[in-house]
C-alpha cells in the first residue's frame, strides 16, 4: 500500500467517526447522519431545480413544487420513518407533525430551506436543523441537545454542535463528511459586520450601534443568506449578525424556532453570544411556531455591546 493511502486513512475523520470519537449518544449520532445524507439529496434538488434552461419543466409537464417545499418533503420523508423523531415542526408546515409510534426521543425543527429566493442567483444557500429532546414549546438552553446547518456552496459543507463545540465538515467526492475543523473557537472580537433590515427602518439605538461599528471599520459582510452569512462568522472566527426589531415590525424577521436557536446553539458552542438585544436566544420561551426575534449574533463582545446600546447604557 502506498504511502498516501496511509496517510488518508489516518488523517480523515468522517462524520460519523468524529461523532463517535466524541462520545455523542447513539441514537443522537444516528439521526445527525441521517440529517447530513438527507443534504446531499436536497443538493441534488437545488441543482436539478436551477438548471437555468428556459422554459424547463418536469418529464411529465407537470408544476414543479417550489424549492423550499420540495426540501421540506425530503426532510419529512426522511426523518418521518428514521425511528428517531417523535415531532418534526418545519418553517413550511402550519403545525407539528407527529413521526412514528410516539415513544421515539426526538423533536426535530427545519428551516429546509433557507435563503431560497437566492437560489437564481447562484449565491450559498442552506438548511437549518434543531434538535430537541422534549416538546419545542420550551427555552431552547432547555430542550436543545444539538443542532446543525448545510450551507449550499462552491462546497456542501455541514456545522454540527452536540453540545461538546462545534465542527465543521466537508462533503467530498466519494459522498462523506469529512472533518474540516473540529471545535471552532470565535474571538472575543471580530471585524466583519453582517445586518439585516433597510437602514431607514431601524430603531435610533440600533443605527447608532452599527454607526459605532462602522466608525471602528468593521467590514460589510451580507449576502441575504442567514446560513452563509453566520457560516462566514464562524468560519472568520468573529464578527456579528444582527436583524433587529424595526420601525414596522419590531419582532424583526428572523423565526426563533427555525432559524434563531439553531444557530444561537452552535455559536454559544463556539464561544460566542446571541441575544435579542435584550436576552438570550436560548433562554427565550417559544410560544408559537412562527414566533420571530430580533437578533444579534457573534463574538462576545459584539453582542454585549449592542445590549449596551439597546437599553441606553
Ligand atoms: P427563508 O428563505 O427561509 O424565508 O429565509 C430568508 C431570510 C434569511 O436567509 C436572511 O437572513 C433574511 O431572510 C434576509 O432578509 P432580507 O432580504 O430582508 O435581507
Ligand atoms: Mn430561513
Ligand atoms: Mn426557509
Amino acid at each position: 500500500m502506498g504511502e498516501g493511502i496511509n496517510d488518508y486513512t489516518r488523517y480523515v475523520v468522517d462524520l460519523r467517526r468524529h461523532m463517535w470519537m466524541g462520545g455523542v449518544e447513539t441514537d443522537l449520532r444516528r439521526l445527525i447522519w441521517q440529517i447530513a445524507v438527507t443534504g446531499k439529496y436536497i443538493s441534488a434538488r437545488i441543482h436539478e431545480s436551477n438548471r437555468k434552461l428556459a422554459g424547463f419543466k418536469n418529464i411529465y409537464g407537470e408544476e414543479q413544487l417550489s424549492l423550499d417545499r420540495s426540501a421540506d418533503d425530503i426532510f419529512k420523508s426522511q426523518l418521518q420513518f428514521s425511528g428517531f423523531v417523535r415531532e418534526y415542526a418545519s418553517e413550511e408546515q402550519d403545525a407539528v407533525i407527529s413521526c412514528g409510534k410516539g415513544d421515539e426521543k426526538y423533536f426535530i425543527t427545519a428551516d429546509p430551506l433557507d435563503g431560497s429566493s437566492l437560489v437564481e442567483t447562484n449565491l450559498a444557500i442552506g438548511s437549518i436543523i434543531g434538535i430537541h429532546k422534549e416538546s419545542v414549546f420550551a427555552e431552547g438552553r432547555k430542550s436543545m441537545v444539538a443542532a446543525l446547518y448545510i450551507t449550499y456552496g462552491p462546497l456542501i459543507t455541514m456545522v454540527y454542535s452536540a453540545g461538546k463545540g462545534a465542527h465543521e465538515f466537508v462533503l467530498n467526492r466519494e459522498g462523506e463528511y469529512v472533518l474540516s475543523q473540529e471545535n471552532i473557537t470565535l474571538k472575543e472580537r471580530g471585524s466583519l459586520y453582517s445586518p439585516g433590515g433597510l437602514r431607514k427602518d431601524w430603531l435610533p439605538e440600533h443605527l447608532k450601534y452599527v454607526e459605532c461599528l462602522e466608525a471602528e471599520g468593521y467590514k460589510l459582510r451580507y449576502s441575504g443568506g442567514f446560513v452563509p452569512d453566520i457560516n462566514q462568522i464562524l468560519i472568520k472566527k468573529g464578527g456579528i449578525f444582527t436583524y433587529p426589531a424595526l420601525q414596522k415590525s419590531p419582532r424583526g424577521k428572523l423565526r426563533l424556532l427555525f432559524e434563531l436557536q439553531p444557530m444561537a446553539f452552535i455559536i454559544e458552542q463556539a464561544g460566542g453570544k446571541a441575544s435579542t438585544g435584550k436576552d438570550y436566544i436560548l433562554d427565550m420561551k417559544v410560544e408559537a411556531l412562527d414566533q420571530r426575534c430580533p437578533i444579534y449574533i457573534g463574538s462576545r463582545f459584539e453582542v454585549e455591546k449592542a445590549k449596551e446600546f439597546l437599553s441606553g447604557t
